[in-house]
């Protein structure tokens, strides 16, 4: 019996990783940089943290969960995303008032698989409470921005948008959108029902021209809730931080109280253009059973990031060894002691043991890429000393210990 992966998941394989750890490295290197702590939380979650956190209404939650029940008939979900569970844990940990955090791992939803679109995928995702200043606003997609820019990835665009609208914006949008049901499409007839401004956001050609005159939420705001967007946007000008704003950006996800983001790109399918989106929720703590506290957050699709870097013919050899030592047979106990020394200096080395001939161990070193190959063979144990390939250059000289480690670390 033969097994394969199940629909819409991945096996990420080793040549693709070093962009992974690309990814991960460099998203690592920008929250060190801004004071944000790893936290680690379960793949699984109680129901209710999600049907409460994120919505009963957005599609994750009507559609996309991956939920069952334990042995002992708990009503358990795979998390479809990190927030709500980030926000228990900082509830029931005591973690307050104010905490910076970052999480990785896996997230599962229900979703159509398509390029750049999985059942299982992977977010590096934020998390700050206690910060209810545009400055904290600013501060994270700024770190959104920088985060995208170390990783390497070029014309990416960040749309904005605020959600916090006045009373009876969304009667005067659903009193617009009623006039407008000829012209929609079943999901907006849905949606128009339960979650209106949702229609705003749909994709589809027909739906996109009927709400070109609809109410805008960006005129329709509370006016402290202006006045924090309007600073916003001085501070993102003020950091050189380019953006467009997109009143039309609704997020799929219920928490959203203030500015939302999401930085989009032309390099993935129309339906999975979003490579980072978050946004900031402040009443979602206290809706989970804790002190009312400002948060905002944002996460990133890893899939999506290594997708567009690989596209871009973007190569990453974290890898790559920057020696390969080949032996003889007969001198496999001093190759053995050699990539141990080569390792306790902080040298990437590696090695076959199986004393194959000297072509074979040269093509291993080949297909690894190793910059570097050290051959001990009969003659260099004669004359005491190593013989070193520069594997790029091709220059080969017979050198000691010390002149290896001085030439690989140059
Ligand atoms: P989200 O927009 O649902 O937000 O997901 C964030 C990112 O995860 C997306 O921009 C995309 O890159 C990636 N992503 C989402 N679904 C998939 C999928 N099916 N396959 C591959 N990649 C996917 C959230 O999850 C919020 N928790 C973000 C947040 C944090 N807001 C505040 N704090």
């Amino acid at each position: 019996m033969k097994y394969q992966r199940l629909r819409g998941v991945k096996d990420v394989l080793p040549d693709s990783t070093p962009v992974w750890e690309h990814i991960i490295t460099k998203a690592c290197g920008v929250f060190g940089m801004y004071d944000y702590r790893l936290l680690i939380t379960p793949t699984i979650e109680e129901i209710g943290l999600f049907t409460r956190g994120i919505g009963e209404s957005s599609d994750i939650v009507m559609k996309e969960m991956y939920d069952f029940k334990d042995k002992k008939g708990r009503h358990i979900v795979l998390r479809p995303e990190g927030t709500a569970g980030v926000v228990r844990a900082y509830i029931e940990n005591n973690m307050g008032p104010k905490a910076n955090l970052f999480y990785l791992g896996q997230m599962f939803r229900y979703e159509r698989p398509q390029a750049g679109r999985y059942r299982e995928f992977f977010q590096i995702g934020v998390e700050s409470f206690g910060d209810a200043t545009p400055y904290k606003d600013a501060e994270v997609i700024r770190m959104a921005a920088g985060i995208i820019e170390a990783i390497g990835i070029t014309g990416s665009i960040l749309n904005i948008n605020c959600l916090a609208a006045e009373d009876g914006y969304y009667d005067k949008l659903k009193a617009f959108l009623e006039t407008k049901r000829p012209h929609l499409c079943e999901d907006c007839l849905n949606k128009l029902e339960r979650v209106p401004i949702r229609v705003l956001d749909c994709k589809n050609e027909t739906c996109k021209k009927a709400v070109v005159d609809a109410p805008l939420i960006t005129q329709n705001l509370k006016p402290d809730a202006l006045a924090h967007y309007v600073k916003i946007k001085e501070l993102l000008n003020s950091t050189g931080t380019a953006f467009v704003e997109t009143p039309t950006m609704v997020r799929g996800l219920d928490y959203y109280t203030g500015t939302v983001f999401e930085f989009t790109t032309d390099k993935l399918g129309p339906q999975q253009n979003t490579i980072l989106a978050g946004g900031r929720y402040d009443n979602l703590v206290e809706e989970l059973g804790g002190k009312k506290t400002p948060a905002t957050g944002f996460a990133l699709g890893i899939e999506r990031m290594a997708e567009v870097l690989t596209g871009e013919g973007k190569t990453v050899d974290l890898n790559v060894p920057d020696i390969f030592i080949v032996a003889d047979k007969a001198y496999l106990n001093e190759g053995y002691g050699l990539l141990n020394k080569l390792r306790a200096q902080g040298i990437k080395a590696a090695m076959s043991f199986e004393g194959n001939s000297f072509k074979s161990q040269f093509r291993e070193a080949e297909s690894k890429k190793s910059r570097f190959v050290v051959v001990i063979g009969e003659n260099e144990i004669k004359a005491g000393n190593f013989a070193l390939k520069n594997m790029k250059s091709g220059t080969q000289q017979l050198v000691d210990f010390d002149c290896i480690v001085k030439e690989v670390k140059k």
